[in-house]
């Protein structure tokens, strides 16, 4: 047998469908279209570490430190308390507060990194959670850097024994290409989709990948609760017009992609 150390995620339901929790060291992507769970998952995530005495970092881009905070506070995670009690650090990446030390001026990858060692030392060795949330915005402006950037952010963080949630946007119009690069070097990938049915929206999670592992093969529906967070429902079984997008949509969305295929000079030559 082998014995393969697991970091629990924290979300009811879900630790099961990877076998016991995430293989510590492990890069994993998540990703999907906006308002899925991606943010709320990868919260999930940090409590979980701060719960486990874990070194916790949350690198937040498309919200501010405080709205990461809040959505914690909602589901009764006290990220504020496990803040001053140097558990936890959230680098803020959008608002560039002035003074404040964790925070970043612009969006450069490799200044990201070196401050994610910064806190890292900060807190102390041992095993710890990171979460880019979303590494995407990275290279929002230059798209075929995706898989450049992402491997840099692997090799340059290997040694610091995080276990990595890397965040990326699946925009609709673009789909793949933005998320392409990340799931290029991940360990694992974790797919949230959203669908209407009957009139209601849904969410499902779909493990997509993952390493080392006998994963669940399902899409699973998810539940998003107030006061306490996500949790894992049944299995589902949809018909594949019923989460895939429009004819016209994905033939845009190929287009779109070997545009950045085309455009893309790759280079392994990395620092
Ligand atoms: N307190 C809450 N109770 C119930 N649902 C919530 C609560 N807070 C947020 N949500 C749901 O979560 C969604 C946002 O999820 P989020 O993880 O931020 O999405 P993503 O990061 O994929 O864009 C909201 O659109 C809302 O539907
Ligand atoms: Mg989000």
């Amino acid at each position: 047998m082998v014995d393969i150390e697991r970091l629990s995620v924290g979300i009811k339901g879900f630790d099961d469908l990877i076998a016991g929790g995430i293989p510590r060291g492990f890069f994993v992507a998540i990703t999907g279209e906006p308002g899925t769970g991606k943010t709320i998952f990868s919260i999930h995530f940090a409590w979980r570490g701060v719960l486990d005495g874990d070194k916790v970092i949350y690198v937040t881009t498309e919200e501010s430190r405080d709205s990461i905070v809040r959505q914690a506070q909602m589901f009764n995670m006290d990220f504020a308390s496990a803040i001053d009690k140097g558990k936890m650090i959230v680098i803020d990446a959008l608002l560039k507060t002035r003074g404040d030390e964790w925070s970043i001026e612009d969006l450069d990858i490799e200044k990201l990194v070196e401050k994610v060692i910064e806190a890292k030392k900060k807190l102390g060795y041992g095993r710890a959670r990171l979460v880019i949330d979303s590494i995407s915005a990275f290279w929002l402006d230059k798209p075929a850097m995706a898989r450049k950037y992402s491997y840099m952010v692997k090799r340059l963080l290997y040694k610091w024994d995080f276990t990595t949630l890397l965040v990326s946007q699946y925009a609709i119009t673009t789909a793949e290409a933005f998320g392409f690069g990340v799931e290029h070097i991940a360990d694992g990938i974790i797919r949230f989709r959203r669908a209407i049915r009957n009139g209601v929206l849904k969410r499902y999670i779909l493990v997509e990948k993952m390493r080392q592992t006998p994963h669940d093969m399902r899409m699973y529906e998810i539940e998003i609760i107030n006061g306490e967070g996500m949790i894992v429902k049944g299995p589902v079984e949809l018909r594949r017009e019923d989460i895939t997008l429009p004819r016209d949509v994905m033939e845009k969305i190929r287009k779109a992609k070997e545009k950045t295929e085309k455009e893309t000079t790759f280079h392994t030559n990395l620092k």
